[in-house]
């Protein structure tokens, strides 16, 4: 996430149009589908190349106290989210699949006895295969994870050892194979591209691999250099240039396209019906309480009409010991009403179906004409269409593929 920029509340000329009719309440917030996000922080080996709150295992790994601690935390969220079901899980790392299965059983039969889940809720396990063992899945599976999301990168060896990754392509091979045998359907594969060494025909044989496995979904992530990472302070010879991986974009989404695979975000491709729930529910603007080290949580406050953000602790250990108090609270603020719209298009704007202005509406709590001048630029310039009514839920704004390629300038004209 950006950094959050100072409040600024919009000149009370800059509302342009009248607010359009969008049922009784247009303007007021209303709670959007509610997800829950379980950050489990520690990883077999630190990546070159990553930037998520992850921590390289040093002896054996606290599990029992962990899950203790991310029921305290649980609890201490729960007045943010009283009665409200919860749609979807997500376990995140970090490498949630280093747990065994019964401390994610543990976790899952303490949190369901506090939360409703809705029936069907997904759950999903982010997994390395070179944490892949016997016995494992199977252990998941009964613990209720109906969903695994395998971090593969590549199945290129040469790659693999480039990018410091724990396993090689005959281990991810087997690792997806093992959760199949397991029961597991619904699996989605990471991929990155653009990897030091990498050519077209390299990033075309990683997707073919990837197919020849039939996942249900794929994320293909272009490789970044985050800052504060190994790569970023000494990027590895022969990464791809910009226009080097743009071919392989194109080239690469024609092969999803054709395998079958729905290009519905940024980076997400999924088969017909298996879309990830819990990563939509972040880009329509949802709710999610989000627990553990690190652990980012969103929240609509339909008492104060307001939107909340959560953030708890970096530290694993300096979590676990504050974990249940305020003290494992990294801050907590109210967005500012004037950063909403910027907040809002930062998620809604990644999905290629855009969205309808009375979500935004219900999920911002403010009147479309708040954006009305900043929606008739984004059309003047061919990076927003309206498609009218076409699915029965009013009025939507689409992006262009314009739109989409030049995604973060559409996104900064809904700056404060
Ligand atoms: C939260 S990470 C964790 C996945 C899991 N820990 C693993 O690596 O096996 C989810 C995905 O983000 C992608 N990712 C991580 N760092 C990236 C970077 N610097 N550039 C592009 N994609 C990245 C990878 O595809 C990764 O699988
Ligand atoms: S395994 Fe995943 S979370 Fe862990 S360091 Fe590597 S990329 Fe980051």
């Amino acid at each position: 996430m950006p950094s959050i920029a100072p409040p600024q509340i919009p000149a009370a000329g800059q509302a342009a149009a009248p607010a359009a009719a969008s049922g009784p309440s247009a303007g007021e917030l209303r709670c959007p589908p509610l997800s829950l996000y379980v950050h489990l922080p520690w990883c077999v080996r630190k990546c070159p190349y990553c930037d998520f709150n992850s921590h390289e295992q040093r002896g054996a790994l606290p599990f029992a106290g962990y899950v203790q601690a991310l029921v305290a935390d649980l609890e201490h969220d729960l007045p943010l989210a009283w009665g409200r079901t919860v749609h979807s899980v997500f376990f995140g790392g970090g490498t949630p699949s280093l747990f065994p299965a019964d401390a994610i059983d543990d976790f899952l039969q303490q949190a369901s006895a506090r939360l409703r889940f809705a029936p069907g809720c997904e759950i999903t396990l982010e997994t390395n295969p070179g944490t892949a063992e016997h016995g494992r899945f199977e252990g998941y599976l009964a613990a209720g994870v109906n969903r695994l999301s395998f971090g593969i990168q590549s199945f290129d060896d040469g790659c693999l050892q480039r990018l410091g990754r724990i396993h090689d392509s005959r281990e991810a091979n087997a690792a997806v194979k093992l959760a199949q045998d397991a029961g597991f359907d619904n699996i989605n594969i990471d991929l990155m591209y653009a990897l030091p060494g990498q050519d077209l025909a390299g990033a075309a044989r990683d997707l073919e691999r990837a197919f020849a496995l039939q996942p249900a979904h794929v994320s293909h992530y272009q490789l970044t250099l985050e800052p504060n990472t190994l790569f970023a302070a000494r990027p590895p010879d022969a990464i791809p240039d910009e226009d080097a991986a743009w071919d392989m974009q194109e080239h690469c989404q024609a092969m999803l396209a054709t395998a079958g695979f729905d290009h519905y975000e940024v980076s997400a491709y999924a088969r017909p019906g298996r879309q990830c729930a819990h990563n939509l529910n972040y880009w329509r603007f949802g709710d999610y309480l989000g627990i553990g080290a690190g652990a980012h949580g969103k929240i609509s406050l339909g008492a104060t009409q307001a939107v909340r953000r959560r953030w708890k602790l970096k530290h694993p250990t300096a979590w676990m010991s504050a974990a249940g108090t305020a003290d494992a609270l990294g801050g907590d603020e109210d967005v500012p009403a004037s950063r909403l719209p910027f907040e809002y298009m930062l998620n809604a704007l990644r999905l290629h179906e855009g969205f309808a202005l009375a979500d935004f509406e219900a999920r911002t709590g403010l009147p479309r004409s708040t954006i009305q001048r900043e929606l008739d630029e984004a059309v003047a310039r061919g990076w927003l269409a309206s498609d009218g009514d076409g699915d029965g839920d009013g009025e939507r704004m689409v992006p262009t593929t314009l739109g989409r390629r030049l995604g973060n300038d559409v996104v900064s004209l809904f700056l404060p």
